[in-house]
């Protein structure tokens, strides 16, 4: 069986991890080997992004998106591409549209971003979990809002309607996130049987 490689993006708080265990349970009692990961990674350059999102480091945002791009490389050689020569089908929680979204959010041109983006490989299927900034926000557990971007609303308003933009562009999947769990998942398997 081939592999799948299916990207899941949204802002902080819309429900992507929550929505790919639940894919990942269904896609494997439906007898489909699967791995649900994520960026920025535990890799040697994922570690310094968090160190950064926690504050301990502070980057220009242009060496902040390149730790992105290299991080996702990595990620690609090491864990990505393994598997879906296994067969298995990959459930990555944030991608190249994460960066596209955020960094541009933060002030880089989009194009540039694209540029160093460009030997990413490309997801088979990208679905964008879009709700409201002030819905997420309020999901958000108290403890997990101290990151620095999950700290600034206006920011996350900004990033959401740069991923509306670029999920028309890129071709991603949208899914209104504001409805009821049950609904959201239900939306996603009806979309994802369609691309196995
Ligand atoms: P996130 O997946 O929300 O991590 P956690 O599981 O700890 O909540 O990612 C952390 C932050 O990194 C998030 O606010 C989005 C940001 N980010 C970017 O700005 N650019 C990127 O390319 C990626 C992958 C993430």
């Amino acid at each position: 069986m081939k592999g799948k490689f299916i990207s899941i993006e949204g802002i902080d708080g819309c429900g992507k991890s929550t929505h790919a265990k639940l894919l990942a349970r269904w896609l494997r009692s439906r007898g489909r080997k699967v791995i649900i990961t994520d960026e920025p990674t535990n890799g040697t350059v994922g570690r310094i992004i968090k160190r950064v999102l926690k504050g301990e480091l502070k980057l220009p945002i242009a060496a902040e998106a390149l730790l992105f791009a290299a991080d996702r490389i990595q990620h690609i050689a090491d864990v990505i591409e393994p598997a879906l020569k296994a067969g298995k089908v990959v459930l990555n929680e944030r991608y190249v549209c994460s960066s596209l979204a955020y960094q541009s959010a933060r002030g880089l041109p989009v194009g540039w971003i694209s540029s160093i983006n460009k030997y990413a490989l490309k997801p088979d299927f990208g679905i964008l979990i879009d709700v409201p900034a002030e819905v997420a926000f309020a999901r958000i557990e108290p403890s997990r809002r101290l990151d620095e971007f999950e700290r600034n609303l206006r920011l996350q308003k900004r990033v959401r309607r740069n991923y509306l933009r670029i999920a028309r562009r890129e071709g991603l999947k949208i899914v209104d996130g504001t409805r009821s769990r049950d609904e959201v998942q239900a939306e996603m398997r009806r979309l994802v049987s369609a691309v196995l």
